[in-house]
């Protein structure tokens, strides 16, 4: 069977982009195309480096910002993907993309979804607003995306302890290390067709027993 083709939404650094390159692509699934909506973004680098399509729509540039998601929309659909991944990609996809692919991107975040979460959580901002709360865990979540922020039905999570001295940067430090074990696990789930939605429930299927 061909592999299934993803493709990847970036706006900035694109680590957990790096980890789908080094644990995913051309193994589990091939990375068709990594597009970000500002044109210096590194992610895009990482895959040139790769020999992956680095695409820009560059956002500040359409006056008009329908056309903007318009051509990305018609973009990623001569491609034909079986998955979007928006690995740190910081605009909120209009309606028609959830109704060309409901249920087929996949977003991260870096909290525990329902908390710290939505418009304006972002980058290092949800790491301040973890610690100005004062809470003991937080973490990372993987889940599908859909038209509203960050709110669609949750794939897998995993907690990552607030230490007393944290900042916000050592924070998103230790929490970006999770992500990058996460997101590529959400991934090898859903290629692998582990994944069942039921209303917002995401059940992910047990492997065959093994006899050893
Ligand atoms: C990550 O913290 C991710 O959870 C969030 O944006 C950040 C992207 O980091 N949505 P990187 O570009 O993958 O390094």
């Amino acid at each position: 069977m061909p592999l299934k083709k993803i493709v990847v939404l970036v706006s900035g650094s694109g680590t957990n982009l790096q980890c789908l390159i080094d644990k995913i692509h051309n193994k589990y699934a091939q990375i068709v195309a990594v597009i970000s909506d500002v044109p210096d973004a590194y992610a895009l680098k990482r895959a040139e480096n790769t020999g992956i399509a680095a695409k820009t729509f560059d956002y500040r540039s359409y006056q008009n910002k329908n056309l903007f998601y318009d051509d990305m929309l018609i973009y990623i659909n001569k491609i034909e993907p079986d998955l979007i991944v928006l690995a740190g990609f910081l605009k909120i996809l209009p309606e028609k993309f959830y109704n060309e692919y409901k249920n087929r991107i996949m977003n991260i975040h870096p909290s525990l979804i329902p908390a710290f979460c939505g418009k304006g959580y972002y980058g290092l901002k949800v790491h301040q607003a973890v610690i100005d709360y004062g809470v003991k865990i937080t973490g990372v979540t993987v889940h599908f995306a859909d038209a509203g922020a960050d709110t669609g039905p949750v794939i897998l999570q995993k907690a990552v302890e607030v230490f007393q001295d944290d900042t916000a940067e050592t924070l998103q430090k230790r929490v970006l290390g999770t992500e990058h074990e996460l997101l590529p696990e959400a991934v090898k789930l859903f290629v692998q067709q582990k994944l069942e939605i039921i209303g917002r429930k995401v059940y992910i299927k047990k492997s065959e027993a093994h006899n050893d």
